[in-house]
């Protein structure tokens, strides 16, 4: 009888600690997929923001061209059109790399400090909201690094090769 009953108690306990097993297991697949779900968002609102933000008019070969039919695969990585002005020639960095060279934490406090030349809108960068920001951080980051580097930036005596947009000179 006594044994049982220590049978019993011994199967409750079990029963028991298999429950509470299961329950950690799907708390841990809750929390998973809150966080895939939570990333998936981040990457959906990088995209919104990177395409609404017009950083492809100047980081995406041909997307002012082909009036924004260009995949996403060929985003962000660069562009070879100078642009020339009193501050010399500059190029749109390739931001699939650029960007994920910086952990995330890092991109904010880049993003917000940044005085790029022109025509380089920093100050967008300056004003956004972290989340948006690390949304730009995610999606670039799921985007991946590809392309080449574009041309290093020339001084203003330096006239830039083809192809170019030149700025007026600033009236005197
Ligand atoms: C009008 C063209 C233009 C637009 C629009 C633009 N960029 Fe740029 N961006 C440039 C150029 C040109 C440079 C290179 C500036 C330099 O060499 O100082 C640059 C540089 C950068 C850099 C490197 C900063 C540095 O100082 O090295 C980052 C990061 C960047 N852009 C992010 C973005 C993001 C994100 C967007 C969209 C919100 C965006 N850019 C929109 C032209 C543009």
């Amino acid at each position: 009888m006594l044994l049982l009953l220590g049978l019993g108690v011994l199967m409750m306990s079990y029963t028991a600690s298999a429950q509470k097993s299961n329950e950690q297991t799907s708390d841990l697949q809750t929390k998973q997929r809150r966080a895939e779900k939570g990333s998936v968002a981040m990457r959906d609102r990088g995209r919104y923001i990177v395409k609404i933000g017009g950083c492809n008019d100047c980081h995406t070969d041909h997307y002012i061209e082909s009036e924004g039919a260009v995949g996403e695969k060929q985003w962000l990585k660069g562009s070879r059109l100078g642009w020339y002005g009193p501050w010399g020639t500059t190029y749109a960095v390739n931001l699939r790399r650029f960007v994920s060279v910086f952990p995330e934490d890092q991109w904010v406090s880049f993003a917000r400090t940044a005085k790029s030349r022109p025509p380089m809108p920093w100050w967008t960068l300056k004003d956004m909201n972290e989340l948006d920001l690390r949304a730009i951080h995610v999606f670039v980051k799921y985007l991946g690094p590809d392309g080449e580097n574009v041309p290093a930036a020339l001084p203003p005596d330096r006239m830039p090769n083809y192809p170019y947009v030149q700025f007026p000179m600033p009236s005197k």
